[in-house]
């Protein structure tokens, strides 16, 4: 079996590292496309190499641009390396430009689509995401789901139940593999309580009152609680852009996935527009803040520790002040988020392609026998 995966940005990284791992233990033929929609070396290159995966066979090289400037550069860049390469099925991740573009030029050439972390939705078309969950969703033949939610998405939009495989979340593999490697991470000279802070979504950072408003805010926060904040290539941009002052801040470039991750796991609070970031805020069992108005990940909010506080200040003021007065939202870890979904996964890669003999997914799953 030939198995193409394609990552492009930096949130396809973590969850493309644990299955190119699993299928590599049991020797299963590889081919690595990178399209280079991240490409500077804080966004991409550290990440391939704390997480330990293999250098890209094939860099697209297709860097930034407009939505259909960066999706058609992958699609045209793509197809001939699908055509060279006659792979069995491409494995795309998450919900980025390049994951819609990879699924599209593989539909029409009759290539099988796996799509990871699939049946996410917020319900909300101004994101570009939502559009490249949509998409990337309805052209996939195997759709991997992380929770209960992304099944009934999915089924709602016709999608029979037999291509569904609810394996659990792929990220949490990573932050599995990598927690103890995050505990031997000096401090830094951070303050031992503080506020971690990440904002880069267009609707939040791209306009000047809203990004004002925001840095208003977290600059409150900062006179309670230390706010530390790695600040995304697109954020930093509209900072300057906008001539906002926000240097009281911890303010500090894009930081690696290791560091990353003992950063919030010894945080008060993560306060952010990311979604991965709700999960892994969910699994570490940190309050987690999101500045926006809906998620893709209602999970993190039914059983997790996450709040939605949209572009609300006052709201945000007021759960704050509970963390503040160590009265933080409890939560607990969803089911299958339990650094095994990746072995889930490549069980049923396998099993589709009649690598092995027995089929079975989750005892959770909607459906068992493949
Ligand atoms: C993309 C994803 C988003 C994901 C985010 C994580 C889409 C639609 N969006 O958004 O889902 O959460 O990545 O970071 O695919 N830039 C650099 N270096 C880089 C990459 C980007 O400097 O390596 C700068 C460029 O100025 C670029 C801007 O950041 O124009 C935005 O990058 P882009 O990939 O277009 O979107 P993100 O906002 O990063």
């Amino acid at each position: 079996m030939r198995v193409l995966h394609v990552v492009g940005a930096r949130p396809n990284f973590m969850k493309a590292a644990p299955l190119l791992r699993v299928l590599r233990s049991r020797g299963v033929g590889q081919i690595l496309v990178h399209t280079g929609q991240h490409y500077s070396a804080n966004m991409s290159d550290i990440f391939f190499t704390q997480l330990d995966i293999p250098a890209p066979d094939v860099n697209l090289g297709v860097g930034s641009g407009t939505h259909a400037c960066q999706t058609a550069e992958v699609m045209v860049r793509f197809e001939p390396v699908v055509l060279d390469q006659k792979p069995d099925v491409v494995v795309v991740y998450g919900d980025v430009n390049s994951t819609a573009a990879a699924a599209l030029v593989c539909s029409k050439m009759g290539v099988p689509v796996a799509h990871v972390e699939a049946g996410l939705r917020s319900f909300d078309r101004t994101m570009p995401e939502e559009i490249n969950r949509l998409i990337t969703d309805q052209l996939s033949d195997l759709l991997f789901t992380p929770s209960a939610d992304a099944d009934v998405n999915l089924q709602r939009e016709g999608i029979s139940a037999d291509k569904i495989h609810r394996v659990g979340n792929v990220m949490i593999d990573s932050l599995v593999h990598l927690l103890p490697a995050s505990r031997q991470c000096a401090k830094n000279g951070f303050p031992d309580r503080y506020a971690l802070v990440t904002l880069h979504r267009p609707s939040n950072v791209d306009n000047n009152e809203g990004l004002k408003s925001i840095l208003k805010a977290l600059l409150e926060i900062n006179e309670d609680l230390a706010v530390v904040f790695p600040v995304h290539p697109r954020t930093r941009q509209r900072i300057v852009d906008f001539g906002i002052d926000a240097s009281a801040l911890h303010l500090m470039d894009p930081v690696p996935y290791i560091e990353f991750l003992a950063l919030q796991s010894r945080a008060a609070v993560v306060i952010t527009d990311s979604g991965g970031i709700q999960e892994e805020t969910t699994f570490l069992n940190v309050p987690c803040l999101t500045l926006r108005d809906n998620t893709e990940r209602p999970i993190t909010i039914t059983l997790g520790t996450n709040v939605l506080v949209g572009n609300d200040n006052r709201k945000l003021r007021q759960e704050m002040a509970k963390i503040l007065e160590g009265k933080p939202k409890k939560g607990t870890v969803p089911p299958l988020w339990d650094g095994r979904a990746a072995e889930r996964i490549a069980d049923v890669l396998q099993c589709q392609n009649g690598t092995v003999p027995i089929c079975s997914t989750s005892e959770d799953s909607p459906r068992k026998e493949i």
